[in-house]
């Protein structure tokens, strides 16, 4: 049995640990962790709290929750303009999921913090050479060299560094008028705009265009309403690296808990959910929304375990479940889940991540996931949760606003051939753009059989 009370900031320390770096020196590593603990907080205490709030609506089946982004975030990858186009990206679909689905949208970046990868293998044998697996930037270096795989923990005060800026550019344009409703028709990427899904978004917009001409003539303005001059946007990532969890975990002078302030949400991985494992508890103990993977191979009982752990007072908009099962597998493993969960009353939020379950090696030899599937597994979710009388909450997907070319299919109809052209990611492939906004518009079309009445789009 878990104490629940029995929490402290580095309690985690005396739980098995999977996924840690082996950093060579002790003292150096504390010497970072100590460094990192003095620094400003990335968000508030407040901020995580509006987004439980937000989550709690997502629960009670008046919102949807969107949560997208990077696989991994990068060093090199580092720019204005990526960040630019990811947020955009996610405003744009963000706005086709509102408009389409007839519902609020709850959006979360898997930004400015998403660095450490969890991996399948320690080690990584290229041409009868074995070095340390790539394990995201915050630990080592994707190059196939001694130095570059070597774990070192200053790579983590870069991370903080990096995502602090990435949050300040973010911040900007949230509120700096970026996020205004009026530039609907900017958020349309240049190479979207002439396919077809360019041409669906540019109807939508030109409605969302009428609809605001409508209401300024009813004098709500962007000068009136804060609600069409900026928008709210959340950050996430997977808690994985704990000592840098820690280092950024802080007292909330209001209400005396602790938050991790290193992103708004945090989540705990298909690979080191262990109910008495390090990570479950450390997010057991700090107040940020949470989330929770959960694998084909996770029975009720281990599911009924962690959520009375992790949300021991059933609390609306603290545990959103996020179910990545495999396009074949969703329909057998996801209603035993359901049901357990809605039978024990719980106010859980559940989303779903149809990207980690449908991953597989092309002909090629390139990590890739078919839109298909994806697209199969989204549709699975939906009718689980409609057949089981469960809210469907959210979707979380691994996307970029670049034209890369990583999942196959879709209506960019990237080939396995194609597939060498622009793969760029550090680990996992990833929705482009085009593939992105196409799944956008298929999702309203779920969402609007399960909702009140949607706009057409
Ligand atoms: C991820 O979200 O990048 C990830 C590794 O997911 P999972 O833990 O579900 O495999
Ligand atoms: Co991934």
């Amino acid at each position: 049995m878990i104490d629940q009370k029995n929490w402290a900031i580095d309690s985690w320390r005396a739980k098995p640990a999977l996924q840690m770096p082996t950093y060579p020196d002790n003292n150096v590593t504390a010497d970072v962790e100590a460094r990192l603990a003095k620094l400003p907080p990335l968000v508030f205490a407040g901020e995580a709290r509006k987004l439980k709030k937000r989550l709690a609506s997502v629960a009670a089946g008046e919102a949807f929750l969107f949560m997208g982004g990077d696989c991994a975030e990068s060093f090199a990858e580092f720019s204005a303009n990526n960040i630019r186009d990811t947020f955009r990206m996610i405003l744009q679909m963000a706005v086709v999921l509102t408009f389409g689905g007839g519902i609020p949208v709850v959006k979360v970046g898997r930004m400015a913090g998403q660095f450490a990868k969890p991996r399948s293998n320690d080690t990584e044998t290229r041409d009868g050479v074995t070095l340390p697996s790539y394990r995201g930037d915050i630990i080592n270096g994707i190059e196939f060299t001694p130095e570059a795989r070597r774990h070192d923990p200053e790579r983590m005060v870069q991370v903080y560094n990096q995502s602090s800026a990435t949050l300040n550019l973010l911040r900007a344009f949230v509120q700096g008028g970026y996020a205004d409703l009026h530039r609907v028709h900017q958020w349309n990427l240049d190479f979207v705009t002439r396919g077809l899904q360019g041409e669906r978004y540019r109807n939508l917009a030109d409605r969302i265009g009428d609809t605001l001409d409508f209401m300024a003539a009813c004098n709500i303005t962007a000068e009136t309403s804060a609600q069409i001059r900026e928008t709210e946007f959340y950050t996430s990532h997977e808690a994985l690296l704990l000592p840098y969890e820690q280092a950024l975990t802080r007292v909330d002078s209001t209400t005396g808990d602790c938050y991790d302030v290193s992103a708004h949400m945090l989540w705990i991985g298909e690979r080191t959910r262990q109910p008495d494992g390090a990570h479950v508890e450390f997010l057991r103990g700090v107040k940020n929304p949470i989330g929770l993977k959960c694998g084909p191979n996770m029975p009720a009982d281990d599911l009924m375990r962690l959520i009375d752990i992790l949300n021991p007072d059933n609390e609306p908009g603290r545990l959103t479940l996020i179910a990545r099962m495999g396009d074949e597998k969703i329909a057998e493993n996801l209603p035993p889940l359901l049901r357990a969960a809605k039978k024990a009353g719980r106010k859980e939020v559940w989303c779903s991540d149809p990207m980690h379950g449908n991953t597989h090696t092309s002909a090629s030899g390139y990590k890739t996931r078919e839109f298909a599937r994806i697209l199969a597994e989204v549709r699975g979710f939906f009718d689980a949760c409609h057949a089981e009388g469960v809210h469907p909450g959210g979707v979380h997907l691994e996307m970029t606003g670049q034209e890369v070319t990583e999942c196959m299919g879709g209506a960019s109809a990237v080939t396995d051939e194609g597939l060498a052209a622009r793969y760029e990611t550090h680990c996992d492939p990833r929705l482009n753009a085009t593939q992105a906004l196409e799944l956008a518009f298929l999702i309203a079309d779920y969402l609007k059989q399960g909702h009140r009445a949607p706009f057409a789009i």
